[in-house]
């Protein structure tokens, strides 16, 4: 390489340098209403203390966001804690946060192998008891929310990144067909409910993915009701690659389901180093994956798209850091509730 090349590429590259410092996003929340800027729902999962007593948090859940998904009240420990003794109060008040802000509700999640309550855990029964315990979750909840909970995810990841069956206590006393059952009796309770199936990794893991899609294909040939497929899509920065994540979304929807990207965060620390701070080339490297999800999700046909959902409102509830036991920063505000670039840069 010539002298006159080196000092051209050294030209180029300082260009570049500052080009990133002065292109880092900046805004202000109060200057934009990220749903009314995008064609589809755009959601939020929501924590039901956080949003009574975090008016920072209140404030960007009823302005930025109109379609809740319930981080965690929804779930079998907190709406069945004591068998036949179901708990309704602090779900019903999300529901009537909902109703006052105008803003949809996706209920998450009848049947999973996590935060279930101790007395489920421990049933004893026959497969034909263990259906029937299913059967009365499953139809109590979805009757209790009958028009006011717009879709459900009625199974949430029963298959692993090889495709075979997760070993659960649904899949140990009832066997495979408990999925289609949950399903089905999802449906016996409120025929206008969109039913989802839920899981992680499903851009990541094509067997995965093929196995989910055959599943609800054969359960639709039996004549059951599946509508949509949740894709969580918990990724990060630079994992998987946009390719992938939009042939994942095509063969979703190509296969006839609705999509919904559930549970959106883009980590930037997967690695687990120490990062006490985020930096200034990772949030901007974040920044540039939650704008490339968005895009692959605009090219969906717009019958498919059931929304967005992100899975935190600030760094500060996001789950990662405590589940995962890492420093992170995976979404679009940080600890103070300010905006950061991925939510300058959106949609
Ligand atoms: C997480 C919640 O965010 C945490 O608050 C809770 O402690 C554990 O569950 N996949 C799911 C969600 O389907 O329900 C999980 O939510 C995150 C992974």
């Amino acid at each position: 390489m010539s002298n006159h090349h080196l000092i051209l590429l050294f030209l180029i590259s300082c260009l570049a340098a500052s080009c990133t410092q002065e292109d880092i996003p900046n805004c202000h929340a109060d200057e934009k209403v990220l749903h009314s800027l995008v064609s589809f729902p755009l959601g939020v999962a929501v924590d039901q203390t956080e949003l009574n007593f975090n008016e920072a948090y209140e404030q960007i859940v009823s302005q930025q966001f109109n379609s809740i998904t319930p981080e965690n009240i929804f779930k079998p420990q907190y709406l069945q804690p004591v068998q036949d003794q179901f708990s309704w109060e602090a779900a019903d008040q999300l529901v009537a946060y909902c109703m006052d802000h105008d803003m949809r509700l996706h209920g998450h999640t009848l049947i999973w192998h996590n935060q279930l309550p101790f007395w489920m855990e421990q049933f004893q029964g026959s497969p034909e008891t263990w259906e029937q315990m299913m059967k009365t979750h499953i139809q109590t909840v979805v009757k209790h929310f009958k028009g006011k909970v717009t879709s459900w995810d009625v199974v949430n990841e029963a298959i692993e990144d090889d495709g075979s069956f997760r070993e659960n206590i649904w899949l140990a006393n009832i066997g495979e067909s408990y999925i289609e059952k949950a399903f089905q009796y999802a449906h016996e309770a409120e025929s206008a409910v969109k039913l989802f199936y839920n899981d992680y990794s499903l851009s990541a893991k094509r067997k995965k993915r093929d196995a989910v899609i055959e599943l609800l294909n054969s359960l639709r040939e039996k004549g059951i009701r599946v509508d949509g497929i949740g894709l969580q899509m918990h990724i990060a920065h630079n994992y998987p690659s946009n390719n992938a994540i939009a042939k994942a979304l095509e063969e979703v929807w190509e296969n006839d389901y609705l999509i919904h990207i559930s549970e959106l965060d883009i980590a930037i620390n997967p690695l687990g180093r120490e990062m006490p701070t985020a930096s200034t080339s990772r949030l901007i490297k974040q920044a540039e994956k939650y704008k490339a999800v968005f895009e692959a999700y605009q090219e969906v046909p717009a019958d498919y798209q059931h929304g967005i959902s992100i899975w935190g409102i600030s760094d500060r509830d996001s789950w990662i850091p405590s589940f995962f036991g890492r420093d992170d920063y995976p979404l679009l505000f940080d600890a103070m509730y300010q905006p950061k670039p991925a939510f300058c840069n959106l949609p």
